[in-house]
């Protein structure tokens, strides 16, 4: 075997290999070269998906014909003056990517410096190709041709050109998110697809994403020891089956990181179905010695110093407004059919919040519902139940006395063993008994432990759980998590655990199913997730298998403290994977139906 150094030629393809995986990523260095050139003005053009070309002109700074030869060599980059890579501003500094495409393309490069003349070069697979004077305003004009056409092994690869064309556009469109101050437009086999104007961040991100955003968004701003994050994110309800639009920026860099894209997902778990996807812009300001650009040859991820903060700050960000956001969105619904309370003051959604949010009785108190003054929230249930108990309105009877003004109404009846119909002021409410009672498990629950106060339920004699090795290790492994949600429990030799007592919360429960579920929900999470992302998680898990199931019959009391929990429970118009738990019938759409109106 002997050594051999590689020839330049050679180490710009093992280069490309890196950089140039697609047309998309091609695109992305031309286009990231001319913002760094201070363009104002950014035009791509591409033909059959970037197969057969790609070209992007810019009014940046431009290039001497000396300083074109130099950029197009290896390692040769005017980005980092000082050697201070850690302070990096620029989308590029590697000095790589214009020799890297050069090598496995034919490339025309055309520069002109204000107040010079232009110049031409041209690079045919690595290969110069003659030079010359050429007609161009000042700036920059990239012309990208026959990409991959001598690597075979790379053109394998490549997909049709629609889907190139799809990564294309995509990548145009991060990029002009990124610099929403930049004029960008791009055209597709002669086909004008976008004109940007420069813009705002937010107006650039509402033209770019759907547009529904501005019905089912939330704007985010928050910060913490210097990081600040910014951007939209979609109602819960409002998700897609792919990942596909989701753009992430840190420092207006896009990047497809790791540690961002987890939590985002973090913020949606119990919100959102695991093969759904939220749709979101975030950006992420960091200070520069806070994090690492250096860390991926197509700088699409990038290090932080302290990734617990940063996923704290993401996470908890999102987590506050989306809740915010289903409080809000209720209050809206709500104020669509104004509602009253039976004292005759107007309903006040804002008033359906969380005893722990808003410090429990009082918020009944100020509600000035004379009949609820100075009780707590579970009072309030308890003295509805005792009210309905008593109240003669059994099920599938006609209403005859004025209905009684709750936003989820009285309920009349159960259909299929699985949904209550209860009758609103303003129409007709069906719930989903099911989902809805999970929602209420879920989040009593979190309230409870939040409070350090979950009530438990102690067996007196024990009981022992037979698992395979590797759950029962798994469980073992969550000993702690498990206890603070009142699952008291003990290894008990290789294959079994003891369970000293399990959350009071869930009623009569198949103990045994519950551990094998969890075992196996705590195989799934895996990973480095935080001790709380997996507590929410595993309550989920939990309140699952104490909830009402869909099949059981409900007497009319238990109907009627359901909805009243669930007026008073935040997010609980949603059930643990973000499906809606009740709809409304509006008196206006049952007449249409009978053709009345
Ligand atoms: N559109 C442009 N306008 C002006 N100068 C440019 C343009 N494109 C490239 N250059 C010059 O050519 C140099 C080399 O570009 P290249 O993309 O190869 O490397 P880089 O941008 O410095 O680093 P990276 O490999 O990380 O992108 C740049 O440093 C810049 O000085
Ligand atoms: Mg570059």
């Amino acid at each position: 075997m002997s050594i051999r150094r590689l020839p330049p030629e050679l180490i710009n393809r093992i280069a490309a290999g890196e950089v140039v995986e697609r047309p998309a990523s091609a695109l992305k260095e031309l286009i990231e070269n001319a913002l760094d050139a201070g363009a104002g003005q950014v035009s791509v053009r591409l033909s059959a998906g970037g197969l057969e070309l790609i070209e992007v002109a810019d009014d940046g700074c431009g290039m001497s014909p000396a300083e074109m030869r130099l950029a197009l060599e290896r390692h040769a980059t005017s980005k980092l003056p000082d050697d201070s890579i850690e302070r990096v501003t620029s989308f590029g500094f590697r000095g790589e990517a214009l020799p890297s495409i050069a090598s496995v393309s034919r490339l025309r490069l055309e520069s002109r410096v204000r107040g010079a003349d232009g110049w031409r070069i041209v690079v045919d697979h690595g290969e110069p190709d003659g030079e010359g004077p050429a007609a161009l305003p000042p700036g920059t004009r990239i012309a990208v041709e026959r990409l991959f056409d001598k690597v075979p092994a790379r053109r394998k690869f490549l997909r049709s050109p629609r889907a190139e064309y799809a990564a294309c556009l995509n990548m145009v469109k991060r990029l002009a998110m990124a610099r929403s101050d930049v004029a960008f437009t791009l055209e597709h086999d002669g086909r004008r697809i976008l004109s940007l104007q420069p813009s705002s961040a937010p107006g650039r991100v509402a033209e770019l994403l759907a547009h529904e955003l501005d019905r089912h968004g939330v704007g985010i701003d928050c910060a913490r020891d210097g990081v600040r994050l910014t951007g939209v994110i979609s109602l819960p309800t409002f998700n897609r089956g792919v990942a596909d639009q989701q753009y992430l920026f840190v420092n207006s860099r896009p990047v497809k990181d790791r540690l961002l894209v987890g939590a985002l997902r973090a913020a949606y778990r119990d919100l959102i179905a695991r093969d759904r996807h939220p749709i979101a812009a975030l950006f992420l300001d960091v200070p520069l010695e806070e994090v690492d650009v250096n860390v991926h040859p197509a700088k699409t991820e990038v290090r932080f110093r302290d990734p617990g903060a940063v996923r704290g700050l993401i996470v908890g960000g999102l987590r506050r407004a989306l809740d915010e956001e289903s409080q809000r969105s209720a209050a809206r619904e709500q104020a669509a059919a104004p509602v009253m309370w039976t004292s005759g003051a107007t309903y006040d959604s804002n008033l359906i919040r969380h005893p722990r949010e808003n410090g429990g009785p009082a918020a009944f108190q100020e509600s000035g519902i004379p009949a609820f003054a100075g009780m707590t929230n579970a009072e309030v249930v308890a003295e509805d139940e005792r009210l309905f108990d008593q109240a003669p309105a059994a099920r599938a009877e006609p209403a005859v006395e004025p209905v009684p003004s709750y936003p989820l109404g009285v309920a009349r009846g159960q259909v299929a063993a699985t949904y209550i119909v209860a009758e609103a002021e303003d129409g007709l409410v069906i719930v989903d008994q099911h989902a809805a009672h999970e929602r209420l498990v879920l989040e009593r629950m979190r309230a409870a432990r939040d409070g350090g106060a979950v009530a438990r339920q102690v067996l007196l004699i024990p009981e022992v759980v037979e698992l395979d090795e590797p759950d029962c290790d798994r469980l073992e492994g969550a000993i702690s998590e498990l206890g603070e949600l009142g699952l008291e429990i003990e290894r008990f030799g290789t294959s079994a655990i003891l369970v000293r007592s399990f959350p009071a919360a869930l009623g009569k429960t198949d103990v045994a199913k519950l551990l094998a579920d969890l075992a196996a929900e705590i195989a799934e999470l895996g990973g480095p997730l935080s001790l709380r992302d997996k507590l929410d998680h595993v309550a989920a898990t939990i309140a699952c298998h104490g909830s009402v199931r869909a099949g059981r019959i409900l007497s009319v009391a238990e109907m009627n403290a359901l909805l009243r929990e669930m007026e008073v429970t935040p997010r609980s118009g949603q059930c643990n994977h973000g499906r809606p738990t009740w709809v409304k019938l509006g008196h206006g759409e049952i007449e249409k139906l009978f053709g009345r109106k």
